[in-house]
């Protein structure tokens, strides 16, 4: 939300797909998808009403607003003072949206921009009651940079990643760019399955930077991209997620997907035998190494399966009573 929706004016179409299979065949799945919207264009009283309606029905499940201004503090504190009376839990402040709102200099705008960012989230943070989380964008060289920032000016959290800058494609016939708004486009934000193992990199990148520059204890990290599953649910807390989030798989499939995600999360616990979400959080981060590392691991490997050798090396070692187990270690078939 933001302070004057009325300012929001989206276009339709606004989405467009890309299908995996022979030439994005119209049966292939979808595996990308391209969106030009923008924020909601409900009025702001609206969402409000609705926040304090899902607290009442809801009190004990956690409600996070996102959020997203122009550069003015105080638009800021007054939407935080807004959605702050409503009950919620905490605020997720949208610095990542690549398409529209920058040209208003809000999202991706402030998300690419350390000083920026990290002047407004100390405008939010001085402001703010209940914990934020800073939305990031991928469409940055290194997305520490800007997670690093956030978590210094006083975030509790981030949250990564919002869509990836893109163009699904250009018609063959027409000539003209997609998704096609009366002949014309503009680049959007990509999202969806495809985009699941660009957003597990940069979640990888921000853990390992919380986990050796800040308490990571005291600190939230939300895994976003191209979550479907509980697999994929599971490999964002495996690389060091508090939290994960659902978009364009719910936009296809609708909320049954999210129960069905827990019950596959859940498997997956049973199958490790994992009591919690603690009990395997960040557990895969000691698996990333350095390139130069890997090459020195597997000279290691080769060099110690060559030093077992296979079988009796002379008729000295044979044991007498083991020669049923020892004629099988020397069959090579
Ligand atoms: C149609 C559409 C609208 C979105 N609107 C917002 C938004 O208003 N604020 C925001 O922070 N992210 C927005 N996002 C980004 C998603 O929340 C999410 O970060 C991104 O799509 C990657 O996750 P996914 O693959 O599960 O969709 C939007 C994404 C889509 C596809």
């Amino acid at each position: 939300v933001s302070l004057d929706a009325a300012k929001v004016i989206n276009v339709t179409p606004r989405y467009s797909r890309l299908r995996a299979g022979a030439n994005g065949s119209a049966k292939g799945q979808i595996i990308g998808w391209e969106n030009i919207e923008l924020i909601s264009d409900r009025p702001l009283e609206t969402m409000l009403k609705e926040f304090k309606q899902l607290k009442k029905e809801y009190p004990d499940r956690i409600l996070i607003a996102s959020i997203m201004e122009e550069y003015n503090k105080a638009g800021w504190e007054e939407l935080i003072d807004r959605v702050e009376q409503t009950g919620i839990d905490a605020i997720e402040v949208n610095f990542s949206c690549p398409h529209g709102m920058p040209e208003r200099k809000m999202g991706a705008a402030v998300g690419q921009d350390c000083a920026l960012l990290e002047e407004v989230c100390g405008w939010i943070n001085a402001k703010a009651t209940v914990p934020v989380w800073a939305k990031m964008t991928p469409n940055i060289t290194d997305i520490t940079m800007p997670a690093r920032v956030a978590l210094s000016s006083g975030c509790e959290g981030v949250a990564a990643i919002n869509t990836i800058m893109s163009v699904m494609g250009i018609s063959l016939d027409t000539l003209r760019p997609e998704p096609c708004v009366e002949g014309y486009s503009t680049p959007g934000g990509y999202s969806c399955k495809a985009v699941h193992p660009i957003a597990l990199a940069k979640v990888m990148s921000i853990a390992k930077m919380m986990k050796s520059e800040f308490n990571d204890k005291n600190y939230s990290l939300s895994g976003i991209g191209g979550v479907e599953t509980g697999g994929d649910a599971a490999e964002f807390i495996l690389l060091g997620a508090n939290t994960v989030q659902v978009c364009t798989g719910v936009m296809m499939h609708g909320y049954g997907l999210v129960k069905k995600l827990c019950e596959e999360l859940k498997d997956f616990m049973k199958k490790h035998n994992f009591k919690s979400i603690e009990d395997f959080r960040g557990v895969s981060l000691q698996y990333f190494t350095t390139h130069t590392d890997l090459v020195r691991r597997q000279q290691e490997a080769i060099r110690e399966r060559k030093a077992i050798k296979k079988g009796l090396q002379s008729d000295k070692e044979w044991t007498g009573d083991g020669f049923v187990k020892e004629t099988e270690s020397m069959v090579s078939n």
